[in-house]
């Protein structure tokens, strides 16, 4: 297998470049169809769905509108432990068809949270769009309408996701190769 290093470790490709465009098609396809007649409003979840959402959006024909977000976590001081944060959010979302746009369900908590935390806003629907799914690892009620990959719960790099800041610009996927 080809494999590449990325500081301490290994990874292997896990989906080239014409399959996850393949899969970025077909999802930008079934919201066109789904949201058809509407004016949607994406949020990207910063950083790692950058490439994800550059590739989905140019293949979405609807009138759509396109924003930036980050969740970040940090620890509390109190024994709930870690708090994740809302930022950037900067215009009303009321009313509005919200489609979130994330590089990858892992745990399923940051989206959770995230869903929880829109939701609150009253938009008129709500829906996720990932990239990849590690359906092993979830651990929350999560409906995900708009999902390109399932994968295995190897760690992943590529395709906008990072190891510790690396990897970003892979254009196929990787995953960790246990050595
Ligand atoms: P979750 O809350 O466990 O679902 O994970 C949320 C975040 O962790 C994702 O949005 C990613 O930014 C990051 N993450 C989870 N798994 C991976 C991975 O395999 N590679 C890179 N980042 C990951
Ligand atoms: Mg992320």
């Amino acid at each position: 297998m080809h494999t590449i290093q990325i500081k301490d470790k290994t990874f292997g490709v896990s989906v080239p470049e014409a399959d996850i465009l393949a899969q970025v098609g077909r999802v930008a396809d079934e919201i066109n169809s789904d949201y058809a007649g509407q004016k949607p409003i994406f949020l990207v979840v910063l950083n790692g769905a950058y490439v994800f959402a550059a590739d989905l959006l140019r293949r979405i024909t609807l009138d759509a509108e396109l924003r930036f977000i980050r969740v970040s976590s940090y620890q509390g001081t109190a024994t709930t432990g870690q708090v994740n944060q809302v930022l950037g959010l900067d215009c009303s979302i009321e009313g509005r068809h919200v489609i979130v746009v994330e590089d990858i369900v892992d745990s399923g908590i940051t989206m959770r949270h995230l869903l929880d935390t829109l939701q609150a806003k009253h938009p008129a629907s709500l829906a996720v769009c990932t990239l990849l799914v590690k359906p092993e690892n979830l651990r929350v009620q999560l409906d995900i309408p708009y999902w390109c990959m399932k994968v295995p719960a190897a760690f992943i790099v590529g395709y906008g996701l990072d190891y510790d800041q690396m990897g970003r610009n892979l254009r196929d996927i990787y995953a960790l190769v246990e050595s």
